[in-house]
C-alpha cells in the first residue's frame, strides 16, 4: 500500500477488499482522525478514498452542476427581511436543536460524499484525493461546532455575592453575514454557515461566483437536516454587487469572509461608513507563507513537506508554502532533490486519483499566473519545472525559482510557484523579514534542534507553525485556523474560540 497509483486491482474491487484494507491500514498508521472520517495508511494514503473509488468515478460521471439563479438589489433586500423575520424563531431554539440540526447535516453529508466529490472535481477542479478531504472537512466543522455549541454556548452561573445571582448567556447577534471563497467551495462554506447558525444567528450566505453549485446543494441539504427557510438564505452573484449589497444592509448584525486582504479591507471600510450598529468582521485572508530549513532538517522530510505544501490543490490553497529558505550549507543538494520530486508530480485530470496536481480553477486566474511566471523567468533563476504530458487547459505545472533576497517577494501568486532564497547567520534574522512581510498565517520549521524550533515558532508572528511536517491541512478541532496581520482578524476556524465571535453576550443580574 505504499503507493496508490500500483494497488492492486483486487482491492480496490469489492467492499470485502475495503475492510482488508482497513484492517492492512490500522496497525501502520495514524489513528482514525477526531471524528472519525479519515482514514490513513503508514504512507499517508487515503484508504477509504481508495476503496471508494468506483462510486467515486461513477459520481463524476453523474456530477451535474446545478443551475442558480443570481440575485439582484431587490431580491437581497427581500432575503435580509425574511431573514431578520426568522432570526428569533431559530435562535430561540434550544441549542441542543440547533446543534441536532448540524450533526444531522454531517451525517446527510457523509452519506453523500460520492456525490459532493463528483461535484467539487467538476465544478471546483479539485483533485479526486482533495475532494475527499474537503468533504470530511466539511462533516468535521457539522460535528465540531455542534459539539463545541452544547459546552461553550451554555448558561453559565457566575459567583456573586449573596443575595443576588448572576448569569451569563449566549445568543445569535442577528443575520450574519457569510461570504466565502472558490477553493474550499464546501468546507470552508459549510464552517462559516453552520457556526453562524449555531450560535443562534440567521445566515445570508454568498458563495464564490465560480462555485455556486457546491453551496446550492449543501443549503438544500441544510435545510433538509432542519435549518427553517426563514434561517439561511443562499444568494449568488458577485461580491461587486451581491456581496456588497449584503454588507451595506442596515439589518447585517455580522460579517464572516474569507478571500483576499484586498476584498475584506474593502468590506472593513464599508461597514466602517454605515450607520447604526458597529458591525463586527471576522476575516480569514491571504498568506505569504513561509519556511525556514536549517541544516540539521532531513532532507527527504523536507522535499516530501515542500512538494504537499507549495503543489497540493495547484497551490490553491492560503496556507500553502510560497517561500522556502534553506541554509546555505545544503541547500546545492536539497534543490537538486527537490528537483527531482518535481519531476516526478503527475499534473493533469482532476477526476483522476493518481493526479497529483490539476487545473486553476478558470482561465482568468490562469492568465494571471502565467504573467507572473513569465516575470520570474526574467527575473530569478528557475530551479526546477514539474514537465506535463501535453498542454493542459487552465494548467500551471508546479515552477520552483531562486531569489536573490526575501525583499524581491511582493504578493500572493495563488497557484503552484514556490520561490525559494538561500540564508545564512541566524535564522531569527529570516523569521525578522517573514515577520516584516506582514502576513502571519502559516509558517514551517525544519530543524531537529528542538529548542531552536521553539525559539522560532515564539518569534514568528503566525497562526499555525509547522514543524518538521508540511504546512497545509489544518485538521478541524485539532490545528485551529487562522493568522494575523494581513492574514486575518482571527478567530481560528475549527477552533475553540471561533463560536464565541458569533455571539452577543447578556449578563443577568437578579436580586434574590
Ligand atoms: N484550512 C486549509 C489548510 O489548512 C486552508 O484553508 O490547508
Amino acid at each position: 500500500l505504499a503507493d496508490p497509483r500500483v494497488l492492486p486491482e483486487e482491492l480496490l474491487a469489492s467492499p470485502l477488499a475495503l475492510a482488508h484494507a482497513g484492517e492492512q491500514a490500522e496497525g501502520l498508521t495514524l489513528p482514525l482522525d477526531l471524528f472519525g472520517t479519515a482514514r490513513r495508511n503508514s504512507a499517508g494514503v487515503d484508504i477509504t478514498c481508495l476503496a471508494q473509488r468506483a462510486p467515486l468515478e461513477a459520481a463524476i460521471a453523474l456530477a451535474q452542476v446545478p443551475a442558480v439563479p443570481l440575485a439582484d438589489a431587490a431580491a437581497v433586500s427581500a432575503a435580509m427581511a425574511t431573514l431578520h423575520a426568522g432570526f428569533d424563531g431559530w435562535n430561540d431554539r434550544p441549542l441542543a436543536d440547533r446543534a441536532a440540526v448540524l450533526e444531522r447535516a454531517a451525517d446527510a453529508l457523509e452519506a453523500r460524499l460520492p456525490e459532493f466529490c463528483g461535484l467539487l472535481v467538476v465544478e471546483a477542479r479539485k483533485t479526486l484525493g482533495d475532494c475527499v478531504a474537503e468533504v470530511r472537512e466539511a462533516v468535521d466543522f457539522c460535528r465540531y461546532y455542534a459539539q463545541q455549541a452544547r459546552t461553550r454556548l451554555a448558561e453559565q452561573e457566575l459567583p456573586g455575592p449573596t443575595g443576588e445571582r448572576n448569569t451569563l448567556r449566549l445568543h445569535g447577534r442577528g443575520v450574519f453575514v457569510c461570504i466565502s471563497p472558490w477553493n474550499f467551495p464546501l468546507a470552508i462554506f459549510t464552517g462559516q454557515v453552520v457556526a453562524a447558525l449555531v450560535a443562534g444567528n440567521s445566515v445570508a450566505a454568498k458563495p464564490a461566483e465560480q462555485t455556486p453549485g457546491v453551496a446550492q446543494r449543501m443549503v438544500d441539504l441544510l435545510h433538509e437536516a432542519g435549518v427553517p427557510a426563514d434561517a439561511l438564505v443562499l444568494l449568488h452573484g458577485p461580491g461587486e454587487t451581491v456581496g456588497a449589497a449584503l454588507v451595506a444592509d442596515p439589518r447585517t448584525a455580522g460579517v464572516c469572509f474569507t478571500g483576499s486582504t484586498a476584498v475584506a479591507r474593502h468590506i472593513n471600510r464599508a461597514l466602517a461608513a454605515k450607520d447604526g450598529p458597529i458591525v463586527p468582521l471576522i476575516a480569514e485572508t491571504g498568506g505569504l507563507n513561509a519556511m525556514l530549513v536549517d541544516s540539521t532538517a532531513l532532507p527527504e522530510q523536507v522535499v516530501d513537506a515542500v512538494v504537499q505544501s507549495a503543489f497540493r490543490s495547484a497551490g490553491q490553497r492560503c496556507s500553502a508554502l510560497r517561500l522556502l529558505c534553506v541554509h546555505e550549507s545544503i541547500a546545492d543538494g536539497l534543490l537538486e532533490m527537490l528537483a527531482g520530486a518535481m519531476r516526478e508530480l503527475r499534473v493533469g485530470d482532476p477526476a483522476r486519483l493518481d493526479t497529483d496536481v490539476g487545473p486553476l480553477i478558470d482561465a482568468e486566474a490562469h492568465a494571471g499566473i502565467a504573467a507572473q511566471v513569465q516575470r520570474l523567468r526574467g527575473e530569478a533563476r528557475l530551479i526546477a519545472e514539474t514537465p506535463a504530458p501535453q498542454a493542459l487547459p487552465d494548467t500551471q505545472t508546479p515552477v520552483a525559482f531562486e531569489l536573490q533576497h526575501i525583499g524581491q517577494l511582493s504578493s500572493e501568486i495563488f497557484g503552484p510557484v514556490l520561490h525559494v532564497v538561500r540564508w545564512g547567520g541566524a535564522p531569527e534574522d529570516v523569521v525578522r523579514q517573514v515577520n516584516a512581510l506582514g502576513y502571519g498565517l502559516t509558517f514551517g520549521l525544519q530543524t531537529r534542534i528542538d529548542s531552536r524550533a521553539e525559539r522560532l515558532a515564539h518569534q514568528a508572528r503566525i497562526g499555525n507553525v509547522y514543524v518538521n511536517r508540511n504546512t497545509i491541512g489544518a485538521v478541524v478541532g485539532v490545528q485551529p485556523f487562522g493568522g494575523e496581520g494581513l492574514s486575518g482578524t482571527g478567530p481560528k476556524a475549527g477552533g475553540p474560540h471561533y463560536l464565541y465571535r458569533f455571539c452577543a453576550e447578556q449578563t443577568l443580574t437578579v436580586n434574590t
